[in-house]
């Protein structure tokens, strides 16, 4: 009797080893599944101290994304959740932009925020000014935005259900690479100044 037990509960122990983590190996191959496991792991990679810091606001949007994705955290590989700081100076937006692979909630740890969404039939806006201490959804896929809606700067951490939820940003999708702009004015139907000005601060060509 005990050689059976015995060996049942090491099979037990070895295969929720094996199922319990797969931190990322970002010197191997990604795909949509995401990184490869890391054969040899410490509480290390676990742990992750890059969103301690103040994100560097001094840009065109007055704000930083500080990721803690996959790709900057391995240990969050495989399990379906990463994290992200948002830094907002005054005046400060994180534009318009959707994440293709997670829904989003927003936790605003300081100042104020105006955020929202608009639903996939565009029929709808969800938009709402966010205290210290709020918190928000933003469904996986949809168009949203946050602003520093307050006179001082704001601090807050996204989180998302996917250790890679992608990041699609309007304006530089229209207007930061080399989509011509006869394109972008017949399918979006501004004016081809106003085409040429956004390229012009966003570093697209054509
Ligand atoms: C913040 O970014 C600006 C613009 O890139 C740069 O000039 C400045 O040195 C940065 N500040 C810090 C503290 O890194």
């Amino acid at each position: 009797m005990i050689i059976p037990i015995f060996f049942s509960l090491s099979f037990l122990v070895s295969s929720t080893n094996a199922a319990d983590f797969c931190v990322g190996d970002l010197n191997g191959p990604v795909g949509p599944a995401g990184y490869s496991c890391k054969k040899t792991v410490t509480v290390n990679d676990f742990v992750y101290s890059g969103l301690a810091a103040t994100g560097n606001t001094s840009n065109l949007i007055k704000a930083a994304v500080t990721p803690a994705f996959s790709a900057q955290f391995p240990g969050v590989n495989g399990l379906g959740i990463s994290i992200a700081r948002l830094d907002l100076a005054v005046g400060g937006v994180i534009p318009m932009h959707t994440h293709p692979g997670a829904s989003e909630l927003i936790l605003v740890m300081h100042g104020t925020l105006l955020a929202g969404f608009m639903s996939s039939d565009s029929k709808s806006v969800y938009s709402k000014t966010l205290n210290e201490g709020d918190i928000m959804v933003f469904p996986r896929g949809l168009l949203h935005f946050q602003i520093n809606a307050g006179k001082t700067q704001s601090v807050a951490f996204v989180s998302f259900n996917s250790a890679d939820p992608g990041i699609q940003i309007f304006h530089l999708s229209m207007f930061a690479n080399d989509l011509p702009t006869g394109v972008i004015a017949k399918t979006t139907f501004l004016d081809t100044a106003q085409i040429k000005k956004l390229k012009g601060v966003l570093g697209g060509t054509g």
